[in-house]
């Protein structure tokens, strides 16, 4: 890892290096959660004499932020906090998520500092820092910001435009196809992969198809274990076009959580679902609404099992994305976050891509804005 950047704040004193090595150590150990709805966030605690005592990460919505999981995880060790040093890589928050306010279990550990990189998106007032301060911890921030902002640039991209975080989900062969010339598809990766894929279905708020693939495939669009029983978590199941979608047909389910969403628009369509409080969208298909999200700009994250399968001909994953010339080409870069870039499932490949988009975009929001945005913007904890 490149050698880790401080930058100017109001608190910002220079850092011990016992300080800096847990910073580095909390953003490898944020990269273990996956992208999605909250921002992938690590902790580090250490003793007053730098010592590592322990790691925590966020593992998602819903689950323990990153520093409840750190003090956890040194309880478990028998480990006594009080006095210890916190080194997070975004600033405890300070409300009432589906998890508790950070800032305050914090203090009930009794840990005497923090250091953390980049401000929460909540209004800085009323954030973790203050209450940390007012209870008399000693808090600093700014260490390793560029890197704490380019681990979760995408999701402040996200924020800043009011959108869900949008991951787009393919199963195809190794030739690119996501169905074969008489329209079967089921399936196309192995059980291992559909078994991911259902784990996915349980971390997102919302799962999208084309009318295309409800007309074709019927699917359910439901998350279920691997003996087919319906799982805890369920996400929305929206369908996209502007054709109706059978009264009968199976994505409609009996528990009120479907939506069709009549426009061909994907700006329109993630809008629509973030009003109805979705915050990560699954994107599963078929290939016209993959192609038309990526032509937008409107990815975040590409999920892709590779079987080692050829159809030859059959549906192609992709159609046009308005691409005529290598210079614009989209590039993706190989992302490391939950679990890694490349892993076998089964016979299949998954393969987890970021966009560079938000990293070399001219008009990128200014984190200052971005932060304001997303006081709006977040519903639950980070
Ligand atoms: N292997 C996989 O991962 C996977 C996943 C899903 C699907 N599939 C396969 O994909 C195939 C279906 O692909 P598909 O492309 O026909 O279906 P699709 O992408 O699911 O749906 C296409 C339809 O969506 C509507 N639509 C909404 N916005 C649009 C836009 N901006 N541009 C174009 N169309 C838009 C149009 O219908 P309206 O006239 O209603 O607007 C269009 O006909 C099936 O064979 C299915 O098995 C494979």
């Amino acid at each position: 890892m490149p050698s880790i950047s401080a930058e100017p704040s109001s608190a910002a004193e220079p850092s011990s290096a016992a300080e800096q090595g847990a910073m580095e150590a909390a953003l490898a150990a944020a990269l273990r959660g996956p992208r999605g709805a909250n921002p992938l966030v690590g902790a580090v605690i250490l003793s007053p004499e730098g010592e590592h005592l322990a790691t925590g990460y966020h593992r998602g919505a819903g689950t323990a932020h990153a520093e409840a999981d750190a003090i956890s995880e040194a309880r478990r060790q028998g480990i006594d906090t009080s006095g210890t040093t916190m080194v997070v890589t975004l600033e405890p928050c300070n409300h009432e998520g589906r998890t508790g306010p950070c800032a305050q279990a914090i203090i009930a550990a009794g840990i005497a500092k923090v250091v953390y990189a980049v401000d929460d998106p909540h209004d800085p007032a009323a954030g973790g820092a203050r209450t940390l301060r007012a209870a008399g911890v000693e808090v600093h921030s700014g260490l390793a910001a560029g890197e704490a902002r380019d681990l979760n640039r995408e999701w402040f991209e996200a924020v800043a435009a009011k959108r869900p975080f949008v991951t787009l989900h393919i199963a195809q062969t190794l030739d690119s196809r996501i169905a074969a010339v008489d329209g079967t598809s089921q399936w196309i990766s192995s059980p291992e992969s559909l078994a991911d894929n259902h784990g996915l279905r349980e971390l997102i708020d919302a799962i999208l198809v084309g009318t295309g693939t409800v007309l074709i495939d019927n699917p359910r669009l439901t998350a279920r274990t691997p003996d087919g029983e319906l799982s805890q978590l369920q996400p929305l199941r929206a369908v996209m076009g502007l054709r109706d979608v059978p009264a009968d047909a199976a994505v409609r389910g009996t528990d009120g959580r479907f939506v069709h969403l009549p426009t061909r628009d994907p700006a329109q369509a993630l809008g629509r679902l973030f009003d109805e409080g979705a915050r990560h969208v699954m994107v599963e298909g078929g290939s016209s609404i993959l192609s038309t999200f990526l032509a937008a700009g409107l990815v975040d994250e590409l999920i892709i099992y590779l079987a080692p399968t050829l159809l030859g001909s059959g549906t192609a994953a992709l159609n046009d994305l308005g691409i005529t010339t290598l210079a614009d080409a989209q590039h993706w870069s190989w992302d490391d976050a939950g679990g890694g870039a490349v892993r076998t499932l089964g016979n299949d490949l998954r393969l987890h891509l970021r966009s560079t988009r938000a990293a070399t975009s001219k008009n990128s929001v200014p984190q200052k804005v971005l932060h304001s945005e997303a006081a709006e913007y977040l519903t639950g904890g980070h």
